[in-house]
C-alpha cells in the first residue's frame, strides 16, 4: 500500500496520540488553570471527521492509537469512534488504547472492552482524598477508584500514571507502591513537565527528579533495569523483592526523544509534532477541503517531515526553561 511515515532523524512515526476534546472534568493543578476557557463546539473536528483522519494514519503505517483529551471519556458518544476505530484492528491497528482520568471508567469500562481495548492509563497522583480534591480541584477519589475497579473488571489492564511532585506526594511513595501490588496494576511515575501559566518558582517548587526518587525506591529493594518498552516513553525496572514493575517517564533528566515514535492530534485538527515543541501542521483544512484523502496525505506527509529533534524542556542550573505556555490538557500529554 503507502510508505511508512519516516521523520528527518529517520524514526518511523507508528504511534497516534488524540486528543478527543479539551474538555475535562477535573482541573489537575500542572495541566489546567482553575478558568479554562474551551473551545466553541463548530472548531472540533466531528467524529466522523476524527475517524477519516485516524483511518488515513492507520493507513499510513500508524500501528497504535491512544485517546486522550481533556478527559476523552466527557466527550459526547466518544463509544461511537472507539466502535469505528475498533474495526482497525488486527487490520493494521495493534493497539487501541486510552490515557484517563478514571472518573467516567464504572459507566465505559465494559463497551471499552467490547472495542478490543486491552490496556488503559489512569492518571492518579495520590491516594489521599483531601490531596486528590487538591490536586484536581474538585475530583472526587472513590469515583475514580471506582473506575478502576469497573476497567479491572472488565478484563482491562490498568497502568496508573503518577506525576512525581515535590512536597505533594513525595511521603506517598510506598503507599502508592503498596496499593499498585496489592491490586495488581502497573505503576508509571512521571516527572512533571513545565506547561502552562505557572511562574518558574512554582515549577521549580514542584519539581521533583524521578533520579531522586529511584535513590529512595534502591534504599529499600534492588531493582533491576528491563528491557521491555510498551512503545510508549517509559523505562521500567522490577523491584526484585516483589516482583513488581515500575516505570519512569524522565523527559527531564533522561530524554528519550531519540527513540520518539509519535506525533500528536488536537481535537481541533492540529497535528503537534513534538509535546515540548510549537511546530504543527493544520489537517483540518485539507481534511474539509476535499473528499479525497489525497491532500490530507500529502499534508501528513509535509508535517512528518518537519518533525523537530527533540524538547528543550530543562530544569537545571535552579532555572526552568524550555517553559511552553500551552497547556498540556491541549495536546493530551
Ligand atoms: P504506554 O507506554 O503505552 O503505557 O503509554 P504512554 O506512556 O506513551 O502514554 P501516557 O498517556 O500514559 O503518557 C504518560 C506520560 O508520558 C504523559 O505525561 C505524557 O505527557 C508523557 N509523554 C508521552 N509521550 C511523550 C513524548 O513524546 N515526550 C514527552 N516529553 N513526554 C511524553
Ligand atoms: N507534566 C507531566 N505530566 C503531565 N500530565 C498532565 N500534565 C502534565 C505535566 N505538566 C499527565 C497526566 C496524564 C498524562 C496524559 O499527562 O497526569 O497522566
Ligand atoms: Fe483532566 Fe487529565 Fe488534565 Fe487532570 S491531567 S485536568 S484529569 S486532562
Amino acid at each position: 500500500t503507502h510508505a511508512p511515515l519516516i521523520d528527518p532523524f529517520a524514526r518511523p512515526i507508528t504511534y497516534l496520540r488524540v486528543s478527543v476534546t479539551d474538555r475535562c472534568d477535573f482541573r489537575c493543578t500542572y495541566c489546567m488553570s482553575e478558568h479554562m476557557q474551551f473551545l466553541p463546539k463548530k472548531d472540533l473536528l466531528t467524529l466522523e471527521e476524527l475517524d477519516r483522519l485516524c483511518s488515513v494514519f492507520v493507513d499510513m503505517g500508524v500501528r497504535k492509537l491512544r485517546i486522550t483529551g481533556g478527559e476523552p471519556l466527557v466527550r459526547r458518544n466518544i463509544m461511537q469512534f472507539f466502535r469505528a476505530m475498533s474495526r482497525h484492528l488486527g487490520q493494521g491497528l495493534d493497539e487501541l488504547t486510552l490515557t484517563t482520568n478514571g472518573s467516567q471508567l464504572s459507566r465505559f469500562a465494559g463497551e471499552l472492552a467490547d472495542c478490543g481495548v486491552r490496556r488503559v492509563n489512569v492518571s492518579l497522583d495520590t491516594l489521599d482524598e483531601d490531596r486528590f480534591g487538591k490536586i484536581t480541584r474538585w475530583g472526587r477519589l472513590p469515583q475514580v477508584l471506582e473506575g478502576i475497579q469497573a476497567a479491572k473488571a472488565a478484563g482491562i489492564r490498568v497502568k496508573i500514571n503518577t506525576v512525581a511532585l515535590k512536597g505533594f506526594n513525595e511521603d506517598e511513595l510506598f503507599q502508592l507502591l503498596d496499593w499498585c501490588a496489592e491490586n495488581d496494576h502497573d505503576l508509571t511515575f512521571i516527572e512533571v513537565m513545565p506547561m502552562g501559566d505557572m511562574t518558574e518558582n512554582e515549577r521549580l517548587g514542584q519539581y521533583w527528579p524521578l533520579s531522586d526518587l529511584s535513590r529512595r525506591l534502591e534504599e529499600r529493594f534492588s531493582l533491576t533495569p528491563l528491557a521491555e518498552r510498551t512503545g510508549g516513553p517509559a523505562r521500567y525496572v522490577r523491584i526484585d523483592e516483589t516482583g513488581q514493575k515500575i516505570g519512569f517517564i524522565t523527559p527531564l533528566t533522561h530524554n528519550f526523544c531519540e527513540s520518539c515514535n509519535r506525533v500528536r492530534m488536537t481535537c481541533t485538527g492540529e497535528l503537534y509534532m513534538c509535546l515540548g515543541q510549537e511546530d504543527r501542521a493544520d489537517l483540518r483544512t485539507p481534511l474539509r477541503a476535499s473528499e479525497s484523502d489525497m491532500p490530507l496525505r500529502q499534508s501528513i506527509r509535509d508535517a512528518i517531515l518537519h518533525k523537530p529533534k527533540g524538547h528543550d524542556f530543562d530544569y537545571s542550573r535552579q532555572h526552568v526553561s524550555g517553559q511552553m505556555s500551552r497547556y498540556m490538557s491541549h495536546t493530551g500529554g
